[in-house]
């Protein structure tokens, strides 16, 4: 399956993706995931994201556009992109590299939840460096605080995680990135939506029931 998961900063897309390429054995390719590598790489193109990213903007669309479609194509097969596409223009970009190849996305998953949930999900969030295991102060902790359970590093806060740069990425999802779920009605998708302000469980099993059904649809 070819999947698109939507949703604005802190939904639990990424939570949610590592669970679907468990289950479905597809490959997870989240641009923000790339974009935090190139950075630690030290990249011309982590260079240049690097300020977009820390104020809570969006990198420019051409830069993005080349660094997917050029990860798609790299990983073959099934997929699921979180974080991609981010503006109607990314949208268009990826339906057109999809169409010159043959290809198409089966489905999208839209994770709905209100701005104040968000705020309190993102601030808490902690990250493992050298795994990128995801963490909740609260809602999804490690085993021994502050530790990642898989290989015992020290746990980290992102830099866009602070409150004033949350508030910045709610607005730039409203203005720039909500308009991608119109566009993607008006071209016809199936779209899954599913109640992301329950328990990660929760969403998970309502994710599964939704892609079970349309792996029996798409083969
Ligand atoms: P990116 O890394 O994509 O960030 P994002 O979309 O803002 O999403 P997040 O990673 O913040 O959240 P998430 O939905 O994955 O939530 P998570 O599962 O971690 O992008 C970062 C930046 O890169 C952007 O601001 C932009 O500058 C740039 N960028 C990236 N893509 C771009 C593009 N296409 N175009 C232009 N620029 C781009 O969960 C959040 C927290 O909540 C965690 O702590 C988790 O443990 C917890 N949690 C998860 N689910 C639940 C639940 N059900 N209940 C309770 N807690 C939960």
């Amino acid at each position: 399956m070819k999947l698109i998961l939507l949703g604005p900063p802190g939904a639990g897309k990424g939570t949610q993706c590592k669970r679907i390429v468990d289950r479905y054995g597809m490959t997870h390719l989240s641009s923000g995931d790339i974009l935090r590598g190139e950075r630690a790489a030290g990249s011309d193109l982590g260079h240049r994201a690097q300020a977009y990213m820390d104020s809570g903007a969006l990198v420019p669309d051409d830069l993005i556009i080349e660094m997917m479609i050029g990860a798609m194509k790299k990983a073959g097969g099934g997929y699921v992109l979180d974080g991609f596409p981010r503006t109607v223009v990314q949208g268009e970009a990826l339906d057109a590299a999809l169409s010159r190849a043959g290809e198409r996305i089966d489905g999208i998953v839209n994770l709905v939840i209100d701005d104040g949930i968000i705020v309190q999900r993102m601030t808490g969030r902690r990250s493992c460096p050298k795994c990128g295991a995801v963490y909740h102060i609260e809602n999804l902790k490690p085993k021994v605080d502050n530790i990642c359970d898989t290989d015992g590093e020290p746990l980290v806060q992102r830099k866009d995680d602070q409150p004033e740069v949350v508030a910045n990425r709610l607005k730039t999802y409203h203005e720039q990135t909500a308009p991608v779920l119109g566009y993607y009605e008006r071209t016809g998708q199936k779209i899954m939506t599913i109640d992301a302000a329950q328990a990660p469980e929760e969403v998970t099993a309502a994710v599964f029931a939704e892609l079970d059904a349309l792996s029996d649809q798409v083969g």
